[in-house]
Order: C-alpha cells, then structure tokens, then sequence
C-alpha cells in the first residue's frame, strides 16, 4: 500500500494549554527570499537556501525566551517541485544534511521535531532520517518544531478529506460525525495547536497555501528582510508586538 494511503488512527488533539496568553504560543514562519539573496550576492540560489538553513537556530534559540513554545517553519512547497532539477535537488540534499548535522544539538536543546506534508514524493533515505528524528527528539518538550516539507494547505485538507472517507466507508465513522473539529483531527497539524502568528519574510505578502485551515484566525506580520538576513533581535521585535494585537476570533472587544 502506498505511504499516503496508509490509514493511521487520529491522535489526541492538543490541550488547549497556554504558557503566556500576552505572547504567541504557536508561530509560523514562510522564510521566504533565499534565492533574492544569494542573487544579490552573484551566488547560485542554493547558496542562499544554505545561509537560510544557518538562520533557523537562531530563531528556534530565541523561542523559550519569549514563549514560544511551538515554531513552524515552512522548508519546502508543493509546488516548488516546479524548480529546476538543480534547485530542487540541492534543496533535499541540504534537507538531509541539515537533519544530521542538528540532531544532536535538537535533541540536547529540549527541541521536538516534527514533520508536516506528504513524504510520498521525498526520496527513502530523507524519509528514514526524518523519521528517525522524529523518533530521537520525541521525549523533548521544551520547543516543538516543525517542519513543512512537501507541504501543502490544499494538499493537506485533501488528505485528510480522504482519510475521513476511508473511515466513513469502513464504517467507523458516519458522515454525521463530519464537522471543523473531526476533519482537524485528520489534518497533519492534529497534535499542534493553530498558529497565533505567521510571519512571511521577504517583502512578499501573501501566504502561498501554508496551514491554509490553522491560520483561519493567525495574525500576520509580513517584513521586508530576505530571510539569511533575519535576526533574533527582528523576531523578538515581532513577537512582542503581537502583544499589542486585538484578536477578537470574529466577536467583538471587550
Ligand atoms: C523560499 O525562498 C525558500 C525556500 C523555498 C526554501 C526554504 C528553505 C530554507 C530556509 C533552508 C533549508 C531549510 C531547512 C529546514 C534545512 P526563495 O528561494 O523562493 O527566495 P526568492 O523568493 O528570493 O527566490
């Protein structure tokens, strides 16, 4: 049976838990402008795709300081398979060697990694490493990370519309049991709580099919920085900004 076909049983939604109810608790970052970069530097795009990878530390060091507990970072579309060969190949190879060379330092820091998208495109021997830090970082708690790869908002919900289905057709679900809290629990988000903030880098603004039914209420920042130039200093700027936001989830203020 093909990877994606495979029916696994929902997991336990998240708790709901807060850690501070001023700062986001679940960010989301679209670490876009790593080909801009490299450009203006007269290097190959996966040069700057290099650099960015460099980036991510940083970010993830700065979130138990400010109250982050869980980041989402979005590593590839897709619909970047439409890059060149050079591109895309390059990519999976930095992929690859950005898991072995971080698990280490991941599993020391107390972060939990975790992937989102579908691994039926993504060759063996990533899935395997991805897997297997999956696995080795399981006990942590203290960060959550996650990483889209191969991941589409659309894709997602379309997966799980037919995981559901399958489950509608074994007869272990019944289409009465269909609402937004049943479908979320299919999605490959089922354990994360929604984002508070999604954050796009790069001066562009628009969210290019990323958590798609998570962000229905997220508050966006969009910055201008090219991501290999985004600093800790920028992301705790962002994020104590957030604190100023009235978020009303569709009511109104108190
Ligand atoms: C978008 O910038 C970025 C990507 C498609 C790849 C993101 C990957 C990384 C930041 C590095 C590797 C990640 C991990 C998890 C190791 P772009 O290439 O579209 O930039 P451009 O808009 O300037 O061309």
């Amino acid at each position: 049976m093909a990877r994606q076909d495979q029916i696994t049983p929902p997991l336990a939604p998240h708790s709901g838990e807060r850690q501070d109810p001023r700062g986001p608790e679940h960010v989301a970052i679209i670490m876009d402008g790593n080909g801009r970069w490299a450009q203006m530097r007269g290097r190959p795009r996966l040069f700057g795709h290099h650099a960015g990878a460099q980036r991510i530390r940083e970010v993830l060091e700065a979130c138990p300081d400010l109250g982050v507990k869980y980041l989402t970072i979005f590593a590839f579309s897709t619909e970047n398979w439409k890059r060149t060969q050079t591109e895309v190949a390059g990519l999976m190879r930095l992929f690859r060697h950005y898991i072995q060379r971080e698990a280490r330092e991941l599993l020391k820091s107390g972060v939990r990694v975790r992937f989102i998208g579908d691994r039926i495109k993504l060759d063996d021997k990533l899935v395997s490493l991805m897997d297997e830090l999956e696995l080795l970082t399981s006990g942590n708690d203290k960060v959550h990370l996650t990483i889209a790869l191969n991941y589409g908002g659309r894709d997602e919900v379309t997966r799980a519309a037919k995981r559901l289905a399958y489950e509608i057709e074994m007869g272990r679900l019944t289409h009465q049991d269909v609402d937004a809290e049943t479908l979320a629990r299919f999605l490959d988000t089922r354990v994360l709580p929604d984002p508070d903030l999604v954050i796009r880098t790069s001066g562009e603004a628009r969210i290019s099919n990323f958590l798609l039914w998570q962000s229905a209420y997220a508050e966006y920042e969009f910055v201008d920085t090219l991501w290999p130039d985004f600093t800790r200093a920028e992301f705790a700027r962002i994020v104590a900004s957030y604190a100023a936001r009235d978020r009303r989830f569709g009511a109104v203020s108190a």
